[in-house]
């Protein structure tokens, strides 16, 4: 299994606090079946700024430590970056990056106060370059979870999606859990991914969500694993999918 979203590399962002800490993390995901993690800190203007360059140093140290402890994961470059209007500049500048400098950027915005149409204008440029956003966690933002339907926007626009293994299992709620089932159940869902901050309840485990996800929908399941590999090879994804349709109020059903 591969890992698309993780924040293991140490103390960088609010993922990892310390070296033992993501060795620990590092030990769980391969318990948990994972062969490949991206490590995916971060990027927030004014909160968390550690730049591409420095993720790479940071991660290559992390890389001897797991060689050091004969951890079998590989551990793969990226960042999550808190899309705004400086994004495009800071790409350009190389602060910022895409995923194991393939043409899939990580992206995320405010959970609670995303304006959908900022959020596509930012969308827009960073596509210009010609980056194919991944939006992390859909399911978790409250404009999406107010009305699913949101999300066809970002469908349009030809962004990707990667669902949250915790969010399934209902870690954030039922809303949450409902607005990802949902999609899922769409066939709204490129990739899985742990969002893993911690050795706690936040940790790299995806095995049972993938199981989740099965039940849920097949044809999502069989995808997810063929779409990782594909963005770590840096070739096409299919941005086709279904949209969310309006759903039917009691007294429509006898129309
Ligand atoms: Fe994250």
């Amino acid at each position: 299994m591969i890992d698309i979203h993780s924040h293991v590399i140490p103390g960088i962002d609010d993922g990892a606090g310390d070296i033992e800490t993501a060795l620990e993390m590092l030990k769980i995901a391969q318990e948990d079946g994972i062969k490949t993690i991206v490590a995916t800190p971060h990027f927030y203007r004014n909160k968390f700024e550690c730049n591409l360059e420095e993720v790479k140093k940071h991660l290559e140290n992390l890389k001897a430590a797991v060689k050091k402890e004969n951890i079998a994961i590989e551990i793969i470059q990226g960042q999550e970056v808190y899309i705004d209007k400086c994004t495009t500049e800071l790409y350009k500048e190389g602060i910022i990056g895409t995923i194991n400098g393939s043409k899939y950027m990580l992206i995320e915005t405010s959970l609670t106060g995303a304006k959908p149409k900022d959020l596509m204008d930012n969308i827009y440029e960073l596509k210009l370059l010609g980056i194919t956003p991944i939006i992390a966690h859909p399911e978790r933002y409250q404009f999406i979870i107010k009305d699913n339907m949101e999300i066809n926007q970002f469908i349009k626009e030809e962004c990707l999606f990667q669902i949250t293994s915790t969010s399934v299992q209902g870690f954030f709620g039922k809303e949450v859990k409902n607005t990802a089932e949902n999609l899922i159940k769409n066939g709204i869902c490129n990739f899985l991914g742990s969002d893993a901050h911690t050795t706690g309840r936040r940790c790299p485990k995806i095995k049972e969500a993938f199981e989740d996800v099965k039940r849920l929908n097949e044809d999502v399941y069989e995808i997810i694993t063929k779409n990782s590999k594909a963005l770590l090879n840096n070739e096409d994804i299919n941005l086709k999918m279904g949209y969310i349709s309006k759903k039917k109020k009691f007294f429509e059903f006898w129309k």
